[in-house]
């Protein structure tokens, strides 16, 4: 609606805020108001919508960092105005960068000499990061094949059936092609000996993760090294190992410092980790480390000079904020090892309180494992009249945000709930979280049934999705889509209630 009198500024200070014309007047949606609005106004407006929206701390969907410390906030707030890009004009900013893309690869035991930086950028986050590191793969292996005169136009990446919606992503906006290792039941995580058989003289790498989304394992990186090992021995072929280590890179090096799965590894040639998430900041920050600055072919950086020197850049997009980098600063040296140590330890000690708590109802099995990323994946023991999606509604009215999903095509039957367990998730909202979900199985048991399909109905669905899909495309279709539709399928059972994963 157009507003066209006008009230002079004592008039519409005498009104209330909820009372004033801009508050009690629509606003139009989709088109930008004709008018302006006073400041305080539009303050309202939007806060109060924005109340609707979930509790962060709550939202135990989310890896990402919901909590940190006010010195840390102030930090942020005094360098929102800086853009990253401007290296020239903030240098310090970039020389902070510069030391946490350091910091990690000695985390991450790059074999960076004394004298020697180490080679890496900071991102908006794993997805972004997984993109550079994938077309430096798909670079250098087509540089290969072009020295050897043998074809490059069919380039292929090997991954686990659970690998994150972003290597979807890569394979499709970078055109390689995605060869995932199916999972089974019982058995979430890619199997090392199968994504060896699959790598052929195409495969840019083998994508690895640390800390699988849907159940936190880690993959077996150390034998996935061996076999890859053997087999370029056997083949003349030279495939590289990435490390997807999303989440896991900053658990492993904290909890469990012996398990060899970082640049120990000598195929392991780059690695990402998200700032965002067990690097303790808040979402917009991601990191990708390579091993040498042979792995990163040069012709990918580019070198702009119009900001007052020279500067390379390799990254997707150009500007962006400074104050994830200077956030991330900030955490690195106020906790520095012994205090990710400790958050990262009692992070797994509120899981297993939470796990123990379900494990006692004696309705759930735990799909997560003990070593991995601190969250727990469980499913129920018997779904033949409630399920997992009915289980997550009901906890939403306790403030609860908690996923429930299907796991991968293979492995479907397979519904879960997760909860991952963030620096802000005390040990008392794990014991209050066991009471609220003790609560909800036992109100749950009196209602009706809402499954009215039996299990073998769902297998039969799931086949014949495969089959449509598999029929109506030519180009090879992902299981994710699969797993989509599925997910969809037991969505309805659950009378059309959201599921999510992040
Ligand atoms: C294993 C893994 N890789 C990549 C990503 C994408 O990370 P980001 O949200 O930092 O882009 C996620 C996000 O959950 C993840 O779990």
């Amino acid at each position: 609606m157009v507003i066209t009198t006008t009230i002079v500024d004592s008039d519409e200070n005498l009104n209330s805020t909820f009372a004033s014309r801009y508050v009690r007047t629509p606003l139009p949606r989709f088109k930008m108001p004709a008018n302006s609005m006073p400041k305080d106004a539009a303050y309202q407006v939007i806060s109060d919508e924005l109340m609707l929206d979930g509790n962060p701390r709550l939202n135990l969907a989310s890896f990402v960092t919901t909590w940190m410390e006010p010195e840390c906030n102030d930090l942020i707030m005094a360098s929102i105005n800086k853009n990253y890009v401007d290296m020239d004009e903030y240098p310090v900013t970039t020389e902070l960068q510069n030391r946490c893309v350091n910091m990690i690869a000695h985390l991450f035991n790059a074999p960076v000499g004394d004298s020697e930086t180490a080679v890496g950028v900071g991102t908006v986050g794993s997805s972004e990061a997984i993109m550079l590191a994938g077309l430096a793969f798909k670079r250098k292996w087509q540089n290969k094949r072009k020295a050897e005169g043998k074809p490059y136009d069919k380039p292929n990446i090997v991954t686990g059936a659970n690998v994150q919606v972003c290597w979807e992503k890569f394979a499709r906006y970078f055109e390689v092609e995605l060869k995932e290792v199916k999972l089974t039941e019982g058995y979430y995580v890619m199997d090392p000996v199968k994504a060896a058989e699959m790598v052929d003289e195409n495969t840019i790498c083998v994508a690895a993760i640390l800390g699988s989304t849907l159940t936190g394992e880690f993959e077996d990186v150390k034998l996935l090294n061996e076999l890859l090992t053997k087999k370029n021995k056997e083949t003349g072929w030279d495939t590289p190992i990435h490390v997807d280590a999303a989440s896991g890179g900053f658990i492993a090096p904290f909890l469990w410092p012996d398990l060899e799965w970082d640049f120990r590894l000598p195929l392991v040639k780059s690695i990402n980790v998200s700032g965002h998430k067990y690097g303790l900041v808040y979402a917009g920050v991601g990191w990708v480390v390579w091993r040498t600055k042979e792995d990163l072919p040069d012709e990918l950086i580019f070198h702009i000079n119009y900001l007052g020197s020279d500067q390379p850049t390799f990254t997707l997009n150009f500007s962006k904020g400074s104050s994830q980098i200077i956030a991330q600063y900030y955490q690195f040296i106020r906790l520095g090892f012994e205090g990710y140590k400790s958050i990262i330890e009692n992070c797994l000690e509120n899981a297993r309180v939470l796990k123990d708590g379900l494990e006692k109802t004696g309705r759930f099995d735990i799909v997560s494992k003990d070593v991995g990323v601190p969250l727990v994946a469980f499913s129920l023991k018997d779904s033949s009249k409630h399920t997992v999606f009915e289980i997550a509604e009901s906890l939403r009215r306790f403030g609860w945000i908690i996923p429930a999903y299907t796991m991968p095509a293979d492995a479907q039957n397979i519904a879960v709930l997760r909860v991952v367990v963030r620096e802000d998730f005390s040990r008392s909202l794990a014991e209050r979280l066991v009471l609220h979900i003790e609560q909800v199985l036992k109100e749950t048991d009196l209602l009706p049934s809402r499954v009215a399909v039996p299990a073998a109905h769902i297998a039969a669905t799931v086949d014949k999705t495969r089959e449509n899909m598999e029929g109506k495309k030519a180009d090879k279709k992902s299981t994710r889509d699969i797993h989509e539709e599925i997910a969809l399928y037991w969505r309805r059972l659950a009378s059309g209630r959201r599921a999510g994963v992040c």
